[in-house]
């Protein structure tokens, strides 16, 4: 049964549902497709991917993820790829004896390793891959993906590279020629099609923010266009239901069906993070006041949520803008979010336009900042587009938005 826990990607008992979606992906693995896992963030990507990683192995997958959001050189991706394919024993053991026999040139200290290596051995490894970065990263990350291939195992290999769009964020931010982005993705389309075959091995890249946009703005679409975009959506109203029930079973709290309807009605967007998040209150509440849960009481709760006390379950909304945006756009993001927030109905495009500095660019230079953000926040799972206006896709966020940020102070 699931806990009420919030923040870390939900594994083992606490993973609910997404069964459908399981079966999708581990269908289109098996059938050599390489995929885009899409969402905004905090829907479950990282939860699903590492149940990806756990049943893997009873569908004939063996899987390895990692997530490469905190790297910021191509060197470090090859590392770090190295690095999670080494987490098991027996592939470790395999890799390791191929790239020996290859005489690897990039990671010649791998021949100085004992024979069988064990968990002492591997963490050695890892310690050593994280001080290292190869000088030419291409030649090494080719070199391990050849010793991969060549790794004789019946079993499905998927590599599951998480935050990959940030990875490229970084790199961008690293070089804003774009050069290095460039040559990376080109290289990383090239490993996934060049020979030797690489048959066996299949790559998910996940993000929230969509690689194949970033692409299209880099003008680069024919570096991913053979991943297939697998877009995770958030949970259906019965689920959403049956989680909640779920909930408040490992909590033995008394929920009715009229108040886990409310629960629904207020948190609107159904991803299990706000929907945790507000039973969590509901449940804290109720317990403080000795009564079982009513739906003034998850009004209460939900405005408890947007108190002081919960304010750090909100914040990183605020600071993730920063890992993806320049210092220019992160000002002119807050203003349209503020924009958003403060207002009663949802806006238009134009109103949101007004948050934007005209400077001196041209209309094309705004219109494409403008859309650029507009992508940005809807991506990312702040704002969400109906019928031509904007509006906030979580009434929590934006309630804790409208607080963080009155109107006067951005
Ligand atoms: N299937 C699930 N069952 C239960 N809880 C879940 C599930 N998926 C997600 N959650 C809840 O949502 C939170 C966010 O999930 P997760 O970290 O997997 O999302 P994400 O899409 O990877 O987010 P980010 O884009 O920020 O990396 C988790 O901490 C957990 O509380
Ligand atoms: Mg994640």
């Amino acid at each position: 049964m699931p806990r009420n826990i919030i923040g870390a990607p939900a594994d083992g008992d606490d993973f609910f549902d997404r069964e459908r979606e399981l079966a999708d992906l581990l269908h289109k693995l098996q059938n050599g497709n390489h995929i885009l896992l899409k969402a905004p963030r905090r829907v479950g990507k990282t939860s699903l991917l590492h149940r990806v990683r756990d049943v893997g192995p009873t569908h004939g997958i063996v899987a390895n993820y990692t997530s490469v959001g905190d790297l910021y050189s191509e060197g470090a991706f090859v590392n770090r790829v190295f690095s999670c394919l080494v987490e098991d024993l027996s592939t470790a053991d395999r890799l390791l004896a191929r790239l020996k026999r290859a005489g690897s040139g990039f990671f010649e200290w791998v021949s100085n390793l004992p024979d069988r290596v064990d968990e002492l051995a591997i963490r050695e490894l890892k310690v050593k891959l994280r001080a290292s970065v190869p000088a030419n990263w291409r030649t090494a990350g080719d070199e391990l993906l050849s010793a991969l291939v060549a790794v004789d195992d019946p079993r499905v290999r998927v590599l599951i590279v998480d935050e990959l769009p940030v990875f490229i964020a970084n790199l961008l931010l690293e070089d804003p020629t774009q050069r290095r982005a460039r040559t990376f993705l080109q290289w990383f389309r090239g490993v996934r099609q060049e020979v030797p075959t690489t048959g066996s091995i299949r790559w998910v890249a996940a993000g929230s923010i969509g690689i194949d946009r970033m692409a299209l703005r880099l003008r680069l679409v024919d570096t991913v266009n053979d991943f297939q975009p697998y877009p995770l959506g958030a949970f259906s109203h019965l689920n959403a239901l049956n989680f909640l029930q779920a909930l408040a079973d490992t909590e033995k709290l008394t929920l009715s069906p009229q108040v886990a309807e409310e629960i629904c009605d207020q948190v609107q967007w159904l991803i299990p993070y706000y929907l945790q998040m507000l039973f969590g209150a509901v449940r804290d509440l109720s317990r403080a006041h000795g009564i079982e849960p009513t739906r003034s009481l998850v009004s209460d709760a939900f405005e408890e949520l947007l108190g002081e006390d919960y304010r750090i379950q909100f914040d990183h909304w605020s600071a993730r803008l920063e890992d993806t945006l320049n210092p220019a756009d992160v000002r002119a993001a807050k203003r349209m979010l503020t924009l958003a927030a403060v207002s009663d109905r949802e806006v238009t495009a134009e109103d949101l336009a007004t948050a934007l500095p005209d400077g001196d660019s041209t209309d094309d230079e705004f219109d494409e900042r403008l859309n650029r953000l507009l992508d940005v926040l809807s991506s990312d799972g702040y704002l969400i587009e109906r019928d031509g206006r904007w509006g906030f896709r979580s009434p929590l966020l934006k309630g804790y938005w409208r607080r963080r940020y009155p109107r006067s102070r951005v």
